[in-house]
């Protein structure tokens, strides 16, 4: 199979039509045609901005890897391709710089057995049974006075009656959020859990995903489960409508999360989740799997960089940030979403210069990216054709052989407007996938793979090895 004219049309094919003389790629998008939860049911577990489908993920990992080979995202966000391929029956590999995204990526390719998690809510309840007074009263307390109200810290596993001065207090906004038992249940479940802990960390990743919502199944129905207002918007509705958040057991809450999550059965293979830049993963990565016994090189990358100046991660994650113990500007600031467009050509070749020692030969290397034109009305310098200059700019010149471009348009724009809603204005966005071999072996690998068919039926009846 030949790499196509941008312009070429196939019938069931992609139409492809790019500003630049980039050749298309063959590839049927029959992850537009799969339901919007199609793929493994630990997914869902939390929404994440800029997301892509695990359908999305799956086009490539069943076509460009086999079981037990290691698949790579070292932009993992909330863990779509190394969950999907674990649940593939492949090693999968995450890293992300952002904790919140580690702590999501953790919980999905090393997540809890059932039985453990059941058994830990448990024990959650009977603790919360026999202190309810203590942690209820801090809750009063905090309501009161949030400012100044001193509350333990997230993981510490202090009780009430163990403050010390000078311990962290709770925001208005998070206070406003919850009804007062909620609160005070919330209160006693951040500080008791431990998120190195895989199964504490399982049910941490499982409250953020109902910690805010519009239906009875959510903690807080002062926001959308897409992301977080901004507080000070946050305060003055609170103020403006006197919204008091209906009672919420977070316990019946959990309860009901992870039945959802449990709906199928956990992957059998563990993957590995990373917590750092993507331009060092490879020696990372490398250590993490040569200790568990793994291959070491991954034989397909699947990840979507960050976009040009559009997401604030800790920002539009404030209260899921408050209740890991994470801090949301600290995120924020140490993140690479926040480049103009040249910078953010330099940070990519880094990464892919970076991601070389961690491939195979013929590693296939496929970038989602995401086109930018304007970001809350304003027009964003060079958000257009940025797939086209960071084939250019990042991976040309680090040798890596582009087999071809796909356009998935329709999902994309879909995706970004309805994240910010009509009056935060329009992130209009085309993603381009680019398609690249780590050599010219991985480019005919990636032509070859290309016009494969892909078996959709999900929950999978057999793993396939192509
Ligand atoms: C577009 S999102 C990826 C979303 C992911 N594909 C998913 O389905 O959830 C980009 C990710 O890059 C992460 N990020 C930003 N700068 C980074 C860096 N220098 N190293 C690693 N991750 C970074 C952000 O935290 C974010 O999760």
């Amino acid at each position: 199979m030949s790499a196509r004219p941008t312009t070429h049309r196939t019938a069931g094919q992609l139409a492809l039509e790019l500003p630049l003389e980039l050749p298309g790629i063959a590839l049927a998008p029959e992850w537009k045609a799969q339901q919007r939860l199609w793929g493994h049911s630990f997914h869902p577990m939390c929404s994440y901005l800029a997301s892509f489908p695990a359908a999305l993920a799956h086009a490539f990992i069943a076509r460009y890897s086999r079981p037990g080979d290691v698949v790579l995202d070292p932009f993992s966000g909330r863990g779509t391709t190394p969950l999907q391929a674990c649940a593939e029956g492949r090693i999968g590999v995450g890293n992300d710089l952002n904790p919140f995204a580690h702590l999501l990526t953790a919980a999905k390719v090393e997540p809890a057995t059932r039985g453990a998690a059941a058994t830990r809510l448990t024990s959650l309840r009977l603790t919360w049974n026999s202190e309810a007074a203590d942690w209820l009263a801090l809750a009063e307390r905090v309501l009161a006075a949030p400012e100044t109200t001193g509350v333990p810290v997230a993981g510490s596993g202090t009780h009430p009656s163990e403050l010390v001065a000078g311990a962290e207090t709770v925001p208005l906004e998070v206070a406003l959020a919850f009804h007062p038992y909620t609160l005070g249940q919330l209160l006693f479940v951040r500080t008791t859990l431990r998120l190195a802990e895989r199964t504490d960390r399982f049910l941490a990743a499982g409250i953020t995903g109902i910690l805010h919502g519009k239906s009875a199944s959510y903690l807080s129905e002062l926001m959308p489960n897409t992301f977080s207002m901004a507080p000070r918007y946050v305060r003055d509705f609170a103020r403006r409508t006197e919204f008091a958040s209906p009672k919420r057991d977070v316990f019946d809450g959990l309860a009901a999360k992870l039945d959802r999550l449990f709906r199928q059965i956990p992957p059998s293979v563990d993957g590995v989740a990373l917590l750092g830049d993507a331009r060092d993963v490879a020696p990372r990565a490398r250590e993490a799997l040569r200790r568990r016994g793994r291959p070491e090189r991954a034989r397909l990358v699947v990840t979507s960089p960050p976009y040009l100046r559009v997401v604030k991660y800790g920002y539009y994650n404030w209260l899921r940030t408050w209740f890991l113990g994470f801090d949301a500007r600290e995120i924020d600031a140490t993140l690479d979403d926040a480049h103009h467009r040249e910078p953010y050509l330099a940070f990519l070749r880094d990464v892919l210069a970076g991601l070389r020692p961690v491939l195979t030969d013929d590693a296939v290397v496929v970038l989602v990216i995401g086109d930018v034109e304007t970001d809350r009305g304003r027009r964003i310098q060079g958000g257009v054709g940025l797939a086209e200059r960071a084939w250019e700019q990042a991976a040309e010149p680090e040798g890596y052989r582009l087999a071809g471009v796909a356009l998935d348009d329709i999902a994309a724009v879909r995706k970004m407007t309805k994240l910010w809603g009509p009056e935060a204005g329009r992130a209009t966005k085309t993603d381009r996938i680019l398609v690249l071999g780590a050599t010219e072996a991985g480019r005919r690998r990636a032509l070859a793979g290309a016009s494969l068919d892909v078996d959709w039926t999900w929950p999978p009846r057999a793993l396939r090895a192509i």
